[in-house]
């Protein structure tokens, strides 16, 4: 487990008379996070897409975030994780108590379910964070596996859900909640491996910043984003799926706001195979003639799913070429690709789509949702050609 004193650091606090800690004014600017901020109080901001494919491993400044209401103020040394619920021993962990478990690491890459949701207003309005395709981002994640602490609390025979409680207080229908998140038990007790769910504190080898869930945060690989809950505050064992506004109503696929449409769909778990292109940019104006195409491709969130291939077209979809896969590869993680396209006079868009080995494909099109979800069909770059 990290220090006090390097949680508070990172955290973006500083230390003041008697020792005690005070959170600095803004928290994007002392991150240096360098993103196109869709709002501020609370953040939610993409990084530019050239940005967002130097590396396989995604800086800090570069990493996408999505908050549902301002960061709460945590001190680390009042801070309590609950687990409570289906289990024989409750109890509240410091973060001394949690210091006791052993470290786990991994990498895995962070999605929101809403990436890409801009590209369904071209069928329909959809309200939420206007997301174009940066809400994704790949990091080194350190923490103790949530089946240790599961295995110490006593999990009783009949738990199938482990509900996750956030420390934020969102407004929601007159009233506050906190973001919450529930996974699957049989997910939850996967105990060592890439698959493994943690209770992260460190993100790229530094502690969790406020803006990334200081001090304790779920990291759930293969899962949506909204599966990795910020500023854990609680941990429920039950026999089913959490009724957090975030798990029972939202995060879910449907056509309309209709309760019994939001009551008969179940919650989304994985997130499916995606890709897009990062450069050019949209709207590039491009000479005809051979050129360059970067971007990412993550494959289903499945264990053992990885990329098969990726294919790029610059010509409506009727000629198609392989692209090349480039870097690392790991489970739960995106890959960098590069590709090379002829353009010619009649090039409008240039196009990309990805198969991976569990049978996910990215689609033509994807049915329009009320909220703009898993948007992964081809992914359509309008450029101009001169
Ligand atoms: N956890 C809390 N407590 N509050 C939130 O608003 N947003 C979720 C998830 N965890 C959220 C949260 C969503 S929708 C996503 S996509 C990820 O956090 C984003 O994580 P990041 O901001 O660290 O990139």
């Amino acid at each position: 487990m990290i220090t006090r004193r390097e949680m508070l650091i990172a955290s973006g606090g500083v230390f003041v008379a008697g020792g005690m800690f005070a959170p600095r004014a803004s928290v994007a600017a002392e991150n240096d996070k360098q993103l196109i901020f869709h709002t501020t109080s609370p953040n939610n901001g993409e990084p530019e897409l050239a940005n967002l494919v130097q590396s396989w491993i995604t800086p800090l400044k570069h990493f996408y975030v999505r908050s549902h209401a301002p960061n709460p103020v945590i001190n680390p040394d009042d801070y309590q994780l609950k687990i409570e619920g289906m289990v024989r021993r409750p109890s509240s962990l410091s973060l001394k108590n949690l210091a006791r478990f052993k470290n786990r690491s991994t990498v895995a890459t962070l999605t929101c379910a809403g990436n890409r949701r801009a590209e369904y207003n071209a069928e329909g309005k959809v309200s939420g964070v206007q997301w174009q395709s940066g809400a994704i981002g790949n990091a080194t994640w350190k923490g103790i596996a949530i089946a240790d602490v599961l295995k110490e609390a006593e999990v009783l025979p009949e738990a199938k859900h482990i509900w996750f409680e956030g420390l934020d207080e969102i407004e929601k229908g007159g009233g506050i909640i906190p973001f919450g998140g529930s996974i699957p038990i049989s997910k939850a007790m996967i105990d060592s491996g890439p698959g493994a769910p943690l209770l992260a504190h460190t993100m790229n080898e530094a502690p969790l910043t406020p803006d990334h869930g200081f001090p304790l945060r779920t990291l759930v690989p293969g899962y949506i984003g909204a599966r990795s809950v910020k500023w854990l505050g609680k941990i429920v064992v039950s026999d089913r799926p959490s009724p957090n506004h975030y798990v029972a109503t939202a995060y879910k696929l449907v056509k309309n706001s209709d309760p019994i449409e939001w009551a008969e769909s179940g919650p989304i778990y994985r997130f499916p195979i995606n890709a897009a292109i990062c450069t050019p940019q949209a709207n590039s104006k491009l000479a005809t003639g051979e050129i360059d195409l970067t971007g990412y491709v993550l494959p289903t969130g499945r264990a053992g799913s990885t990329v098969d291939k990726v294919l790029v077209s610059a010509d409506q979809g009727k000629t198609w070429s392989k692209a090349d896969l480039v870097g690392q590869e790991s489970e739960f993680c995106w890959r960098l690709w590069n590709a090379k396209v002829k353009v010619t006079s009649n090039t409008r868009r240039l196009m990309v789509r990805a198969l991976d080995t569990s049978g996910g494909f990215m689609p033509y099109r994807v049915p329009w949702n009320s909220k703009g979800y898993l948007q992964n069909s081809w992914y359509k770059l309008p450029v101009e050609v001169s």
